[in-house]
Parts: C-alpha cells; sequence; structure tokens
C-alpha cells in the first residue's frame, strides 16, 4: 500500500477514525511486535481520548521473543493491556473477545446499573499501513462471520463482523499515519517495511540493517551469509554479502541495489530469523540522554 501523508490526508484519517470511534466501546491498536513504539501512532492517545483499548502485538512469529516479553513487562507497566498475536496463522487471535471482556468489565457495570444486562461490544481496529489490520480482520471474520450489515435497516455502509457471541467488529480499520518527525524511528520503520523505499533509499536501509543486526544479531548474519561478522563497516559487509551471493554487475563490480533487496527481502520475510527493531532500553537510553 502507498500512502504519502500529508497533513490534509492526516486530518482527513482522524476524522473518519473519530466517526468510527462514537459506535465502538473498545479499539484494538495493533503495533509490530518488532517495533512496538516505533509503529505506535504519536497522537493515539489524543485522537482516541478516553476509549478502553486492548494493544494486540502482531507478527511476533518474526521479533525475537525475549525482547517481545520484555514489550509486553514495559506496556503492562503502564497500564495498557497487551496481547500477542500471529494474524498470519491465527495464534493469539481467540483471546481477544475475552480479553476485549474483561477490559470492558467496569462498562458492564455501568451498563448494569442502567438496567442493560447486555455484555455485547462493540470494536474497531486501528494501526498504521502494513502492521496486519486486514489480516486480523479477515482471520476475525473468517468463514462461519456473519456480516449483521445484511439485516434489513442496517445501512450497507455500516459492517459489522460477529466475533464470537459478544463481540462485535467494524469491517474496515481506522488507518493512522506512522511517525516520521524521528530519523531513527524514521529508519526502523523503512527496516519493516512500514515506511515505502522511495521515501528512503533501499541502499541505505540496507546498510543501517546491517549496522544494527551485526551489532544485535551477529549470528544471524554469519548463518544466512556464511560470513565472518569481525568489525566489518556495513559497506564492507554488504560487500561481502553481495559477492557471497553473486550480485554482480558488468565489469565484476558489487551490486549493490540487488545485495541491497537481497538483505531487505531477508529480513522482511522473516527468513533472516527472528529480529526485533527495537527494544525498550533503546528508549531509556535517550531518555537518559537527554536527561545528561
Ligand atoms: P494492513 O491491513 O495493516 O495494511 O496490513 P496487512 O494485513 O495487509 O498485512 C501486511 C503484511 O503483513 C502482509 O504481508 C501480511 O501477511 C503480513 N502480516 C500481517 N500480520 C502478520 C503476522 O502476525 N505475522 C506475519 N509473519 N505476517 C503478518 P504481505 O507480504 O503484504 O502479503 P502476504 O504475505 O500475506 O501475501
Amino acid at each position: 500500500m502507498s500512502i504519502h501523508w500529508f497533513p490534509g490526508h492526516m486530518a482527513k484519517a482522524r476524522r473518519q477514525i473519530e466517526e468510527k470511534l462514537k459506535q465502538v466501546d473498545i479499539v484494538i491498536e495493533l503495533l509490530d511486535a518488532r517495533l512496538p513504539l516505533a509503529s505506535r501512532n504519536p497522537m493515539i492517545d489524543e485522537i482516541t481520548g478516553h476509549k478502553p483499548r486492548l494493544v494486540l502485538f502482531t507478527k511476533g512469529d518474526m521479533a525475537d521473543e525475549t525482547t517481545t516479553n520484555d514489550w509486553i513487562s514495559y506496556f503492562t507497566g503502564i497500564g495498557v493491556s497487551v496481547l500477542p498475536i500471529d494474524a498470519k496463522t491465527g495464534k493469539g487471535v481467540p483471546k481477544i473477545a475475552a480479553t476485549c471482556e474483561k477490559i470492558l468489565e467496569p462498562l458492564f457495570v455501568t451498563r448494569q446499573k442502567k438496567g442493560i444486562v447486555s455484555k455485547r461490544m462493540r470494536a474497531m481496529v486501528l494501526g498504521i499501513p502494513n502492521v496486519g489490520k486486514s489480516s486480523l480482520i479477515n482471520r476475525l471474520a473468517g468463514r462461519h462471520a456473519t456480516q449483521t450489515g445484511d439485516r434489513p435497516g442496517v445501512t450497507k455502509a455500516q459492517q459489522w463482523i460477529r466475533v464470537g457471541k459478544k463481540l462485535e467488529l467494524l469491517d474496515t480499520p481506522g488507518i493512522l499515519w506512522p511517525k516520521f518527525e524521528d530519523p531513527d524511528v524514521g529508519m526502523r520503520l523503512a527496516m519493516s517495511g512500514a515506511i515505502k523505499e522511495d521515501i528512503l533509499p533501499t541502499e541505505e536501509v540496507a546498510l543501517h540493517t546491517l549496522k544494527y543486526i551485526s551489532h544485535r544479531y551477529p549470528k544471524l548474519l554469519a548463518e544466512r551469509y556464511a560470513v565472518e561478522i569481525t568489525d566489518q563497516t556495513p559497506v564492507e559487509l554488504l560487500d561481502e554479502i553481495g559477492k557471497k551471493r553473486g550480485c554482480l554487475m558488468r565489469g565484476g563490480e558489487i551490486d549493490w541495489d540487488k545485495a541491497a533487496d537481497i538483505v531487505m527481502g531477508d529480513l522482511r520475510s522473516g527468513r533472516l530469523g527472528r529480529v526485533s527493531l527495537e527494544t525498550p532500553s533503546d528508549y531509556e537510553e535517550i531518555v537518559d540522554e537527554e536527561n545528561d
């Protein structure tokens, strides 16, 4: 999906979300488990206000498990309920309805006081492009999904997908824009594939990727490309990988574009292995630096 986010687009996206918010009891916010803070929209709290929220970590199958657990502790520590899921295989997905019910318990108590005993819950999915919104909605819709919007008297535009007995989900997600201001965050988003390559060139992203992975996951690089990780520069590493993979131009020079494509393809498809692109301590370091 190619979206260029200009201020006008952001304002429109926000309006659309605010319109949908009026119809739901809970927001299901999708974050990429490999970069949960970078994939979080900076204005999410402002946009969703006090609406109860469940955070789902998508693509947990591609992230390093230890770091994902650190992130879950981090979010739990700031009072946010997190559920890791794999929208591709459906792992974790059956827990969504019950977790929403738990979060909405206070709402049910309020409703009961007003004489409403129904525990029906309405939810919407929110997240930046490519985080897995459609995959999740399709999975939740499944074969047995009832499109309640098909009932007479319910407008066609307003489709609700029934998930289990109590949860109804809006069939179109809210699309949020990613953060662009902080160059490090932008680079992580580009590494994950969330930002289009015409904004950041592949070669530059690949060099950053090699710098990061050779530092944090050197074994994965060594295994995938049969290279020895010593103290090479990212440029030297890309060169070696290009040579190993036969990315040569006429005249025998290394084709960097091709080598960069291989590295990025391997990272984004998970062929390189499970890689998290940020940890909670990365953010602590930033705060520490700012306080020095
Ligand atoms: P969006 O609606 O938020 O824009 O995202 P979408 O569901 O289209 O997902 C974007 C890509 O991420 C898709 O891959 C999708 O399969 C993949 N994806 C979503 N959730 C998960 C997850 O939990 N784990 C893994 N491993 N991948 C996930 P694609 O390459 O664009 O398409 P395809 O591989 O499905 O053909």
